[in-house]
C-alpha cells in the first residue's frame, strides 16, 4: 500500500493486506512438514511393534488335555503333549513334557522335567544309584518324586498348573514349585 493509499483510508477503513506466500516459504514449509512426517513415521510404527504384544492375549493361560485321570498312578509317568505358546509376534507350538503322578492324598501333580542345574532332561528311576528318584545323566543331579532337589541342582522341579476335569487330567502354565 503507497503512502497517497493510506491518506484515503482511515485506519480502521483499510483494507485487509493480503500476505502473498513467497515460492521459497511454500517450498520451506511443503518440505519442512514432508520431513517432519517422514522422521515421525519410524517412531510412530515401532512404537505400535513394541506395544502390540502387550495387548494381545495371552494365549499361555490355555489348558492342554492331556490324559485320562484313571491312568495316573503314585509312580510318576512321563506324558507329551502340544502347547500352543505366543510369545509377542512369535507363535508356536512346542512338544513338551510331563510327569504326572498322584501324591500320597490321591492329588495329581506334575513335574516338568527339565533340569534345574543346566536344563537337561530328568528321568524317573534314571539311575540305579537312585531308586525312586528324578535323575539328570547330565551332571547327576537328582530330585524326589515331589521335585525337590537332593544334589546339585539349586531349585526343585517346577510344576505345571494341573486341572482335573471330567475325568480328564489338562495342565496349564509351569509355576515354581509349591510342593517343597
Ligand atoms: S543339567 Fe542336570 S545335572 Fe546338570
Amino acid at each position: 500500500m503507497t503512502e497517497a493509499n493510506k491518506e484515503e483510508f482511515p485506519a480502521e477503513e483499510m483494507p485487509a493486506i493480503r500476505k502473498e506466500m513467497s515460492r521459497r516459504q511454500f517450498l520451506s514449509y511443503t518440505l519442512g512438514g514432508t520431513g517432519a512426517f517422514l522422521m515421525t513415521l519410524p517412531f510412530v510404527v515401532n512404537l505400535r511393534f513394541a506395544v502390540d504384544p502387550l495387548l494381545q492375549e495371552r494365549a499361555g493361560s490355555e489348558w492342554v488335555k492331556v490324559v485320562e485321570a484313571d491312568k495316573i498312578t503314585e509312580t510318576p509317568q512321563s506324558f507329551s503333549f502340544q502347547k500352543r505358546v505366543v510369545d509377542g509376534w512369535y507363535k508356536s507350538e512346542p512338544k513338551m513334557e510331563a510327569w504326572i503322578a498322584r501324591d500320597e492324598n490321591g492329588e495329581i501333580f506334575a513335574l516338568s522335567p527339565i533340569c534345574k542345574h543346566l536344563g537337561c532332561t530328568v528321568n524317573w528311576n534314571g539311575s540305579p544309584n537312585h531308586p525312586n528318584e528324578y535323575y539328570c545323566p547330565c551332571h547327576g543331579a537328582h530330585y524326589t518324586k515331589e521335585g525337590k532337589a537332593l544334589a546339585i541342582a539349586p531349585e526343585p522341579l517346577d510344576e505345571y498348573e494341573v486341572m482335573v476335569d471330567n475325568g480328564f487330567v489338562y495342565l496349564g502354565n509351569l509355576k515354581p514349585n509349591e510342593r517343597v
